[in-house]
C-alpha cells in the first residue's frame, strides 16, 4: 500500500450537521476564541455581541473601564438582552421583555415588583460571566470555566511554527491599528479553510500573484508546510507584500534586519491565522456558521504612525492578499461541493502531510 497518499477526514466531517454540532461543544465552546478588537469596547457602556459555539455572548465595557463578557441571556425567562451587533448601553443593561435590569458589571440591579419577592437574592441572579482575555489587541473568549489560560493554548503552536513566541512579539501586533477589514462569506467547512491555509500544493495552480511575490510557494511548500521557523523570502524585485511589490512603509519598529523581506503564515487553532510581513500584519478570524459556511474576517493592521503619515494607503497590501483569499475561498467552495459525493475519499500528497497535524489536534479535541 502506498504511504505517500494519506487519507483526509471522511466527507461527512465536512458536511454533516451532527458533526458540526459536536464541534461546537467539543472545540469552540472549550477553546479561546478570538471575537473582536479590544478598541471596539474601549469606553464605558460600549458593547459587542458575538457568537461562540452555540452561545450568544455580550462583551461590555464597565463604568470602571474593565471589559467583561456575559452570556446574552436574561436570568428571568431567558430573553436575549441584546440583538444588536454592537453599540453602547447608557448606564445599565435592561431586558426588553419584563425590564429586569443589570449593571454593566453583570449584577442584577432591579426588577419590577421586586418587593413581592423578598427572598430573591440579587447576587444569585447576575448575568452568567464568560472568561475573557485580551491579547494582540483582540478580545478572546472561553465558555469553559475549566479551560487552561490563553497563553497555554497559543504558545505551543507558536513554538511549533516559529520556534517560540519571540518572533511574533517583534511585530508588536497589540499596538497596530486597523486600516481595513474585509468579511468573506465562504461556502465551505471551517476545517477546509484551515487545511487550505496549511498547504501550498495549490499555490502554483491558483495563486499567480502570490507565487510571483513569494517564488518558494510555487514549490508546493509554503511557510506552514515548510518547517519550524521558516519564513518565505520575497522575490528579488519585491520590496513589500503588496500588489505592486512596493513597500510604502518602513518596517515595523520592533523588527530585526533578519525579518526584512520575509513572509510568515501562522495558524493559531482553532480560529485565527496571522500573516506577518515587515510593514504590516493581517489577522484572519474564522467564524464557523454552518457545516458549509464559514465567515472569515480579515483585518489589515499597520503601525499607527505610518497610518497617520501623509499619503498612507493600504490598498496595494490589501489587494494582493484579497486576491489570494478569493482564490483560496473559491477553491474551498469547490471542494465543499465535491465532499457531498458518496464517492468522496480525499488524499493528501507529501506536501500536504502537514495537515495530519491538524487532524491529530482535531481528533484529540473531539474525543
Ligand atoms: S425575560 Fe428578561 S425580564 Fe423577563
Ligand atoms: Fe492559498
Amino acid at each position: 500500500m502506498t504511504t505517500s497518499l494519506v487519507p483526509t477526514l471522511p466527507g461527512r466531517f465536512y458536511t454533516d450537521p451532527k458533526v458540526f454540532e459536536a464541534e461546537q461543544r467539543a472545540i469552540f465552546e472549550r477553546s479561546w476564541m478570538c471575537v473582536g478588537r479590544a478598541e471596539e469596547v474601549a469606553s464605558p457602556g460600549r458593547f459587542l455581541r458575538t457568537e461562540v459555539g452555540g452561545e450568544s455572548v455580550l462583551v461590555v465595557a464597565g463604568r470602571d473601564g474593565e471589559v467583561r463578557a456575559f452570556r446574552n441571556l436574561c436570568r428571568h425567562r431567558g430573553a436575549w438582552l441584546c440583538t444588536e451587533e454592537s453599540g453602547a448601553f447608557a448606564r445599565a443593561i435592561r431586558c426588553g421583555y419584563h425590564s429586569w435590569t443589570y449593571g454593566l458589571d453583570g449584577r442584577l440591579l432591579a426588577a419590577p415588583n421586586m418587593r413581592e419577592m423578598p427572598d430573591l437574592v440579587k447576587a444569585e441572579h447576575g448575568l452568567h460571566p464568560v472568561r475573557l482575555q485580551r491579547w494582540l489587541g483582540y478580545l478572546w473568549l472561553n465558555l469553559s470555566s475549566a479551560a487552561r489560560p490563553l497563553n497555554q493554548q497559543v504558545e505551543p503552536q507558536l513554538r511549533a511554527r516559529l520556534g517560540g513566541p519571540e518572533v511574533l512579539e517583534r511585530y508588536g501586533v497589540e499596538r497596530l491599528g486597523l486600516a481595513r477589514r474585509i468579511t468573506y462569506e465562504v461556502e465551505s467547512n471551517w476545517k477546509s479553510v484551515i487545511e487550505n491555509f496549511m498547504e501550498c500544493y495549490h499555490c502554483a495552480t491558483i495563486h499567480p500573484e502570490l507565487t510571483a511575490a513569494l517564488p518558494q510557494f510555487a514549490s508546493g511548500y509554503g511557510t506552514v508546510s515548510g518547517g519550524v521557523g521558516t519564513g518565505a523570502r520575497f522575490a528579488e524585485h519585491v520590496e513589500g507584500f503588496s500588489r505592486s511589490g512596493a513597500a510604502a512603509r518602513p518596517r515595523l519598529p520592533g523588527l530585526l534586519p533578519e525579518d526584512d523581506r520575509i513572509f510568515h503564515g501562522v495558524i493559531l487553532r482553532p480560529n485565527v491565522f496571522l500573516i506577518l510581513v515587515p510593514d504590516h500584519v493581517a489577522l484572519f478570524r474564522l467564524v464557523p456558521v454552518a457545516p458549509d459556511h464559514t465567515r472569515v474576517l480579515v483585518d489589515w493592521l499597520f503601525d499607527p504612525d505610518a497610518m497617520a503619515a501623509d499619503g498612507f494607503d493600504p490598498a496595494g497590501a490589501v489587494e494582493l492578499l484579497d486576491i489570494t483569499n478569493r482564490q483560496d475561498f473559491e477553491a474551498c467552495r469547490r471542494c465543499q461541493l465535491g465532499m457531498r459525493s458518496s464517492a468522496y475519499a480525499g488524499v493528501l500528497v507529501p506536501a500536504e502531510h502537514v495537515i495530519t497535524d491538524f487532524y491529530d489536534y482535531y481528533r484529540a479535541a473531539m474525543r
